[in-house]
């Protein structure tokens, strides 16, 4: 990204639950790292006096601007919990979206829904006591009448932005289909012109981002999935293509994961094992073979000695290994099978040598590293040898589309995403319809009920209306007809 883009960034710490981060040091210590010493004490740090061991959470030169989120069912622990990052932040998120079962278990996140009096209490008691603004993420509720009605209970108690995500509670798993816009852009023309609104939900591409802000009227957008899986999402295409950016022979094109990988490692390099970054050769082209034919080292070589490297050796189960705390070593595998999906799909060899990289076992991840670029070094030169054949193994089978109209299906949205395997994309979720067509969604004895009554009422209404139709065109001719028997109709 270009350092005026960087700019417009913000990010979200992963959810903190409130009362274990304000009762457990080890828990403040694996969930949010200012410092290298940890936070034994809420600190009270002067804006002109910094701790000299700052670390990476919330540093003032990397990450920020940051917003702490916690979910809380206690305004006097969740108070507690935010003194301790306050210093760290620029503001403390209130999450009222989570709609998983740990968080119903543990009355927090979208179950508080139904409770506005604690809700209240929770944003206000922030409000009032902390120096940095509080924030809300909600979802959707089940009227966009209602939802103006609980966003702005959320502000008159003092928070100074809402995150809207653009789905209710039960929107979740097989049956997340899309986020409603309509709700927000209702929102958006309901509320004071000066809130302001971040919009959730349906940011799969860089594109979205803008249709987004265009079609809700909100001032920001949150992506969490769609950037889980590339993380490339808030960035233009490069103005020279470069090395890092992939463009094929239709103009389509995206970040390389060989590319984000690298940059990935070299991020934890600097920043987590604080080593100094390895040297790599340049990301392989297929130009540098016919500029050079193979002579600096990119050349084609046999699959096994790509890059001149060692072939790639089957990692041992090291049993003394002891599994590492910090929070950045132990997302590397999940980060990377997101980053990597449809690469590993297809090249099983590597997701197995991913699967048992352990966390903090950086010469393993190294080691995936060089088998994803000889990976993606073969399949760009299969592609200039023959476009034709990723072109058409990436168009969705048409024999495979479901019936369904748009709302229903995703096909549309696949097809514009899809791009070759060594390409970082999105992950196109089916929506319910077709989760329930492929059986990945079975639904509960409610859900079929409400179903078969929908569908009773829809062919009386449409019955109704063919019958008005007869009617009119009756009086309009003034000739008598005939009831039509029901068994014709229907061979008709
Ligand atoms: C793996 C994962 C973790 C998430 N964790 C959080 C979280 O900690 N806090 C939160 O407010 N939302 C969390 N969400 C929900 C997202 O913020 C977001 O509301 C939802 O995924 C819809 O937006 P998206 O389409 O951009 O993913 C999470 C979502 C995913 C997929």
């Amino acid at each position: 990204m270009t350092p005026e883009r960087t700019s417009d960034l913000l990010a979200y710490t992963p959810m903190i639950h409130a009362r274990m981060f304000m009762e457990t040091p080890k828990f403040r210590d694996h969930h949010f790292q200012p410092t290298k010493s940890g936070l034994a004490t809420p600190p009270k740090i002067s804006p002109d006096e910094a701790p000299s061991d700052l670390y990476l959470d919330g540093h003032p030169k990397i990450d920020r601007p940051l917003f702490a989120q916690f979910c809380a069912n206690s305004p006097e622990e969740l108070l507690q919990a935010a003194r301790y990052v306050e210093p760290f932040c620029d503001a403390i998120d209130l999450n009222l979206g989570c709609p998983q079962g740990i968080a119903r278990r543990g009355n927090y996140g979208a179950f508080l829904q139904e409770d506005w009096g604690l809700i209240y209490r929770l944003i206000n008691k922030l409000h009032m006591n902390l120096d940095v603004p509080v924030t809300a993420k909600i979802r959707i509720l089940e009227s966009k009448e209602k939802t103006l009605e609980y966003a702005q209970m959320i502000l008159s108690a003092g928070a100074s932005v809402i995150t809207v995500h653009g789905r209710q509670r039960d929107q979740k798993g097989h049956k997340t289909g899309l986020a409603d816009w309509s709700v927000l852009r209702y929102l958006r023309a309901n509320l004071p012109p000066d809130t302001v609104i971040f919009a959730n939900g349906n940011i799969l591409r860089n594109e979205d981002i803008f249709r987004c802000l265009e079609e809700t009227g909100a001032d920001a957008v949150m992506s969490a999935e769609g950037n889980l899986y590339d993380p490339t999402i808030f960035a233009e295409p490069p103005k020279d293509d470069g090395r890092e950016y992939w463009k094929g022979r239709d103009g389509k094109g995206g970040y390389r994961m060989d590319a984000v990988f690298r940059r990935y490692m070299d991020i934890l390099y600097q920043y987590v094992l604080e080593k100094p970054i390895p040297v790599r050769k340049p990301l392989f082209l297929p130009s540098d073979v016919q500029n050079d034919g193979g002579a600096n080292g990119f050349g084609i070589v046999a699959d096994e000695e790509v890059d001149d490297q060692p072939p790639v050796k089957r990692q041992k189960r090291d049993k003394k290994h002891v599994k590492p705390t910090s929070p950045n070593l132990l997302a590397m595998q999940p980060h990377l099978f997101h980053l990597l999906r449809p690469l590993v799909a297809k090249h099983t060899d590597i997701r197995d040598a991913l699967a048992r990289s352990r966390a903090g076992d950086i010469p393993a991840f190294e080691n995936v590293l060089q088998m994803v670029e000889g990976a993606v070094k073969r399949g760009l030169i299969d592609y200039e040898a023959n476009p034709a054949q990723f072109e058409e193994a990436d168009a969705p089978n048409e024999e495979d589309k479901v019936s369904l109209d748009n709302d229903e299906s995703s096909m549309t949205t696949v097809k514009a995403c899809k791009r070759p395997w060594w390409v970082c994309q999105p992950y196109v979720r089916p929506l319910p319809k077709e989760a329930l067509e492929i059986g990945s969604l079975t639904m509960s004895k409610k859900d079929r009920r409400r179903l078969e009554e929908e569908k009773v009422m829809e062919e009386a209404r449409a019955e109704k209306a063919k019958e008005s139709a007869r009617e009119e065109l009756d009086q309009s001719d003034g000739m008598e007809r005939r009831e039509m028997p029901k068994e014709a109709m229907v061979a008709g």
